[in-house]
């Protein structure tokens, strides 16, 4: 069974719990997940809800469209600045150091933010770059890492990224990626990847780890639902920390939002974890980040 060197001793794990970033920042466990959530009233209200219910970390990217609702539903909760965690990603149209240097300001002024916690290169190898990721990633990193050296981010990352793409920017990064997010649930654990990251000393973060929905339907979630007294979603979540992933589960209704959070008063047995392990392909997979047409 696959348990990351990240993971918190599920014991001691609680809502307000970080995992310790290899650049020495902290990242909350569980983040709040806002692909799909439209902008104004949807991503006001369910940031605010999320907000509420004691999620510390609010995922979001400049191709969701919702940068701007989701940085004024921030700023509207009250919450110091320095109590939360702030992602968002660069789209795939930039493709120059220039227009990336623009993109980065333009992200953090819709937000209302001084600063992001945490920036990532959204995918790796877009049609629009394709076969020129190489070289793109590494003009877009160069713009990021100077956003970081004037105080414009505090972590730089990526998303999407395979082994053969973070060998390919770890050949020029200054600053080295400290997390890699992608989409891992137990129908896609996305071995190859995460061992690369860990030997790297970089954070898996889990997109997608409800399956996008999918997941609902397996008999052994609900089975488990039922012995543990939780939901399926619960129990999926609960999953990904035990093996010490970055879970960042999307709701945009509120019993939904505060389910997803309550995961932190029981703990799954080594046999059921290994069980929900076994559901492997059954609820979707990645895509392929070399073949898409996006
Ligand atoms: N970096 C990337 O390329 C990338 C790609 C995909 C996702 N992400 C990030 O990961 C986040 C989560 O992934 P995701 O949006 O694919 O979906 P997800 O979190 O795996 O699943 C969300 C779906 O499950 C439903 N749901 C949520 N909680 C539920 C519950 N307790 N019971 C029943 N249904 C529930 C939601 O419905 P309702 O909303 O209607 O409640 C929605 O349909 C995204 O929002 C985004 O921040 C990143």
């Amino acid at each position: 069974m696959f348990i990351s060197k990240f993971r918190v001793d599920p014991k001691s794990l609680n809502k307000n719990s970080v995992y310790l970033l290899s650049d020495g920042h902290k990242m909350p466990v569980i983040g709040f997940g806002t692909w799909q959530v439209k902008d104004g009233e949807e991503a006001y209200n369910s940031v605010r809800e999320a907000l509420k219910a004691g999620y510390i970390h609010i995922d979001t990217a400049e191709v969701y469209r919702n940068e701007e609702s989701v940085g004024r539903a921030i700023k509207d909760s009250g919450i110091p600045r320095e109590k939360l965690f702030v992602t968002t990603k660069i789209w795939n149209k930039h493709v120059t150091y220039e227009d990336a240097k623009v993109a980065i300001d333009a992200s953090l002024k819709r937000l209302g933010l001084d600063y992001v916690d945490l920036f990532l290169i959204h995918w790796p190898n877009s049609n629009i770059f394709r076969p020129n990721y190489e070289k793109r990633n590494k003009e877009v990193w160069r713009a990021l890492e100077e956003a970081y050296q004037e105080g414009k981010i505090k972590a730089l990352g990526v998303s999407n990224f395979m082994p053969h793409h973070l060998e390919a920017l770890l050949k020029t990064a200054k600053v080295k990626p400290v997390i890699n997010q992608i989409l891992i649930s137990p129908s896609d654990m996305q071995e190859e990847a995460v061992k690369y990251n860990e030997l790297h000393n970089i954070l898996t973060t889990a997109y997608s780890p409800l399956g996008t929905g999918k997941l609902f339907s397996q008999e052994l979630l609900n089975d488990l639902a039922q012995k543990y007294n939780k939901t399926p979603a619960q129990v999926a979540l609960r999953w990904s920390l035990e093996h010490g992933y970055n879970p960042l589960p999307k709701s945009v209704t509120p019993s939904r939002i505060k389910e997803n959070i309550d995961i932190f008063d029981f703990s799954l047995s080594k046999e059921d974890i290994i069980a929900i392990d076994n559901l492997k392909g059954k609820a979707g997979r990645a895509s392929n980040p070399d073949v898409v047409d996006w």
